[in-house]
């Protein structure tokens, strides 16, 4: 089979931010763009040669075009087998068991998450290493540099693959082997959980709702939940991938997972609502009319995981992003075991997991996983859950109140302001570094501020530092207003604030958030000058 190399221009924009390279459709289908960055990742991969990989995305506009490029760029770098979801699909959690199932070098994976897909929308492409966890900045720094002078890329000349049933083909010396995208992960979790147990629960009555939200989750939740676990057909709602989700925002929070709330509300007849994200590794946890922040489900999760079988022996230790709430980190003192605290980004959980100095790890931004994979994984957790009920014989809010009476509550929120001018939100953001030092002590209203900082990482298993990781004000009652610019948008700049009090007492334990925290979100404005520089007056989304 014939290899062309063939000349290209190189772009000056594809970095890769949080979670690889997100861009606008349109960007991705300009001359080349899409087989620059692969190039580029092959060539500072240099191990593929004669190597396994993974391949596959959410299902979202541009997927299959974007496989069959890339199968024919693998088949020409020298790719000894790629192992391909059916249809192209894969959630990112099921890439990163296959990964370190079959020992892959690494995986491709084509998602833009919980953005939107469709012809104007967002598609995007990371690369995932060895451990099946995404590539540290040490990869996707030199991939970027790479990519800034690329100036061929090489690609076999062959006709597309058919994706649309399992079995092997091959291209040129390349093995692509065509698999069911759910048959691996549905093994890891039936070895996590006691699927007998949640299927007596279904059994006796018990009733859910899983949102999908037309993204990749559908086939795994209908095969898991209504197939293995018995729950009624019904239950996985919005349950076919389409390529634009069906229009919708394929992000599981209380503002986009509408259908899903509204399930849960009121008179409801359902226990429990989980959603998921579009490329299924976030999650959102719902009990009736009861909604559990992630920061709370992740705390809960760790107080809780040695009563299910994958986790009876306990956790080795747990970490969380920096903007998440320190709810987790009550839970760790109680049980005698270390939080780590890392920057946003799933990235930075690689090493603590590898190194076992943690078991189970998540963010603020429905993000929840453990060691089972190096990704965060939506329907395990929704599975966490239904494990933990079925043992605890509880509601979702009795389990969490009675966690608040426990630990205490860490009442939290996260404004979003979208789309801002780009300058605006650079200088927001430089105005706050310079006025830390002049910060430090001062007090406004009930609130002083003990401690302020730029977040500088140190990664305590090779020692890499990551600087300028997000703005903390930490008062001297454990409260914390969080500053940081969002690394995953594609349209000017998304500032996030991050709003967070702690409160032991029982019977402050049940107010709404946003009134809980009032001063402080009126003192993050007051410091950061949000409105009077970005105009704003209210945040556009509110988690
Ligand atoms: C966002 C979340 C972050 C998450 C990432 C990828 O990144 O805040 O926690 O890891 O998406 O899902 P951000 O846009 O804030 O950089
Ligand atoms: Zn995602």
């Amino acid at each position: 089979m014939k290899i062309n190399t063939i000349k290209t221009q190189a772009y000056n924009d594809q970095e890769p931010g949080t979670s690889g390279l997100r861009k606008k459709v349109p960007v991705f289908q300009q001359s080349h763009y899409l087989e620059n960055f692969v190039q580029s990742v092959f060539a500072i991969a240099d191990d593929i040669t004669g190597q396994t990989m993974i391949l596959g995305g959410d299902g979202r506009y541009y997927n299959k075009q974007a496989i069959q490029i890339i199968l024919k760029m693998a088949a020409a770098n020298g790719v000894a087998k790629m192992i391909v979801g059916q249809h192209g699909l894969l959630s990112t959690p099921a890439a990163s068991a296959l990964i370190r199932k079959h020992q892959a070098v690494g995986g491709l994976i084509l998602s833009a998450s919980h953005n939107p897909g469709g012809p104007n929308a967002d598609f995007g492409i990371k690369f995932n290493i060895s451990n099946g966890g995404p590539a540290p900045t040490s990869f996707t720094e030199p991939v970027f540099k790479f990519s800034q002078t690329i100036s061929e890329y090489k690609i076999v000349d062959t006709d597309d693959i058919d994706l649309s049933s399992t079995g092997q083909h091959t291209m040129g010396d390349m093995v692509i082997d065509i698999i069911d995208p759910v048959d691996t992960y549905a093994e890891l979790m039936a070895q996590l959980f006691d699927f007998n147990r949640i299927r007596s629960m279904f059994e006796s009555g018990f009733s859910m709702r899983f949102d999908a939200m037309h993204a990749i989750t559908g086939p795994y939740a209908i095969e898991i939940l209504e197939n293995q676990l018995g729950a009624e057909s019904g239950t996985v709602m919005n349950g076919k991938p389409l390529e634009d989700f069906g229009g919708g925002h394929p992000d599981p929070n209380l503002v986009h997972a509408h259908d899903l709330v509204t399930a849960l509300s009121g008179n409801s007849q359902h226990d429990f609502g989980a959603a998921s994200d579009g490329d299924g590794d976030r999650n959102m946890i719902l009990g009736k009319n009861f909604f559990v922040t992630p920061s709370d489900s992740l705390a809960v999760m760790a107080a809780n995981a040695h009563l299910l079988p994958g986790y009876k022996n306990g956790l080795s230790g747990v970490a969380r992003s920096m903007p998440t709430s320190a709810a987790v980190d009550r839970v760790a003192d109680q049980l005698g075991i270390k939080c780590y605290e890392t920057p946003t980004g799933w990235k930075f959980f690689g090493n603590l997991l590898d190194a076992s100095k943690i078991t189970l790890c998540g963010e603020e931004s429905f993000g929840t996983g453990s060691d089972h994979v190096r990704e965060k994984d939506g329907l395990w957790a929704v599975l966490f859950w239904l494990n933990l009920i079925a043992v605890k014989q509880q509601s979702v809010e009795q389990i969490v109140k009675d966690h608040w009476a426990r630990f205490g509550r860490n009442y939290y929120c996260r404004h979003d302001y979208e789309a801002i001018n780009s300058q605006i939100a650079d200088e927001l953001m430089s105005r706050l570094r310079d006025s830390l030092v002049s910060l430090k002590g001062q007090t406004f209203g009930d609130y002083s501020i003990e401690n302020c900082d730029d977040f500088c990482y140190t990664d305590p298993v090779d020692n890499s530092i990551s600087e300028n990781q997000g703005i903390r004000l930490l008062f001297t009652d454990g409260s914390r207003i969080i500053y940081r610019l969002s690394g995953t948008g594609t349209e000017g700049a998304t500032l996030r604030v991050y709003i967070e009090k702690y409160e032991a007492d029982v019977a402050r334990q049940n107010e709404d958030t946003q009134q809980a925290l009032n001063a402080l979100i009126t003192i993050a404005d007051t410091v950061a000058s949000i409105k009077k520089l970005t105009g704003r007056e209210t945040p556009d989304v509110i988690t």
